[in-house]
C-alpha cells in the first residue's frame, strides 16, 4: 500500500477506524494480520472511501480472511458467488438485534458490508460487544447465564417478520427465501476460539432456553438482551457508499437503523465460515 496504517478508536468499548488501507485481494499478509488482530481487539473495523472495490474485489478481499459462504436460505446475487445483496426496496432492512446466521450450529466467524447506496440522511447500523456485555453483568446474572442453552431458529426469519414491508416486497421476500427451516442449540455464553473472552450469544433467532417455557424464556431474553443492546456496549455508524465494515459475528450483534423511509438503501455482504461455539464445558 505505501501509505501509513492508522487506527482510531470510535466508541469506548467497540469500534475502531482503519484508514491507510485500499481494501482487494492483493493485500500483503503483514496487511491482513493487522486486519484481522484489530478485529479480534476493537470487534469491529471501519474502512471509508473503498469505492475501487466492486462484488468481485469484495470477494477476492473476503477470502483473504478465510472461505466464503453463501447464506443458507438466500441465493447468491446474481453474477456473484458469495454476495448477500440487502435491498431496502425487497425487505432488507436488518432492524432487529442479531449475530448472523446462528440458526446453524457452525455460524458464520466474520462478516464484511460493503455500503452500495447510502440514504442522504438516516440507515446507519449499530453493532454491541457481546464480551462486555457479559463481563458488566451481576454475578448473580452471569451464573444463571452460565448455566443456559437457547434454541435459535430461522423460523421467524427478520427480513419477513421484523420489518414494516410492503405486500409486494413480502412477496419477492417469499421468492427468494427457500422455506428451509433451520434449529439449532448453543449454550448462552460462549468462549471465544481465538481471544478466550466470554460472551453472550443471543439475538433475534432465539426461539427459547431449553427447560423454560416460552413465556419465561421471553421474560429473562428481554433481560439479558438488554444487556447486549446497552447504548454504553455499542458502536454507531454513518455509512458513505464505498465504506467497508468488517465484523467478528462472534463477538458482536448489530442492528440496522430503519429510519430512512423510502430513500434507498443497498448493502452487500459476504460472511466467513465459522465454528460451532466453544461452550464453557469445552
Ligand atoms: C446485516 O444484518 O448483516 C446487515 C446490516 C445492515 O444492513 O447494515
Amino acid at each position: 500500500n505505501g501509505a501509513a496504517i492508522i487506527i482510531t478508536p470510535v466508541a469506548g468499548r467497540i469500534g475502531a477506524k482503519i484508514s491507510g488501507v485500499k481494501l482487494s485481494g492483493e493485500l500483503d499478509s503483514d496487511t491482513v494480520k493487522f486486519i484481522r488482530e484489530a478485529l479480534l481487539k476493537y470487534k469491529v473495523v471501519f474502512f471509508r472511501e473503498q469505492n475501487h472495490l466492486d462484488d468481485q474485489g469484495q470477494e477476492a478481499f473476503a477470502q483473504l480472511l478465510g472461505n466464503p459462504v453463501v447464506h443458507p436460505t438466500v441465493p447468491a446475487k446474481g453474477g456473484t458467488n458469495y454476495i448477500l445483496e440487502l435491498h431496502s426496496d425487497h425487505g432488507g432492512r436488518a432492524n432487529s438485534w442479531h449475530t448472523d446466521v446462528t440458526f446453524e450450529a457452525a455460524y458464520p466467524k466474520f462478516s464484511i458490508l460493503r455500503g452500495v447506496v447510502i440514504p442522504v440522511a438516516g440507515g446507519d447500523t449499530v453493532w454491541a460487544n457481546t464480551a462486555t456485555a457479559y463481563e458488566n453483568l451481576p454475578t448473580e446474572l452471569q451464573s444463571l447465564a452460565d448455566q443456559l442453552w437457547a434454541v435459535h431458529t430461522n423460523a421467524y426469519d427478520y427480513a419477513a417478520k421484523h420489518t414494516n414491508v410492503s405486500a409486494e416486497a413480502k412477496k419477492r421476500h417469499d421468492e427468494i427465501f427457500t422455506s428451509t427451516i433451520y434449529e439449532t442449540e448453543h449454550p448462552v455464553v460462549h468462549v471465544h476460539p481465538e481471544t478466550g473472552e466470554r460472551h453472550l450469544l443471543l439475538g433475534h433467532f432465539v426461539k427459547n432456553f431449553i427447560g423454560l417455557s416460552s413465556t419465561d424464556s421471553a421474560h429473562l431474553f428481554s433481560i439479558l438482551q438488554g444487556h447486549v443492546t446497552q447504548l454504553e456496549n455499542t458502536v454507531r455508524w454513518k455509512w458513505k457508499a464505498g465504506d467497508v465494515v468488517i465484523w467478528d459475528n462472534r463477538a458482536t450483534q448489530h442492528y440496522a437503523v430503519n429510519d430512512y423511509g423510502n430513500a434507498q438503501r443497498v448493502v452487500r455482504r459476504i460472511t466467513i465460515d465459522g465454528e460451532v461455539p466453544i461452550s464453557l464445558d469445552g
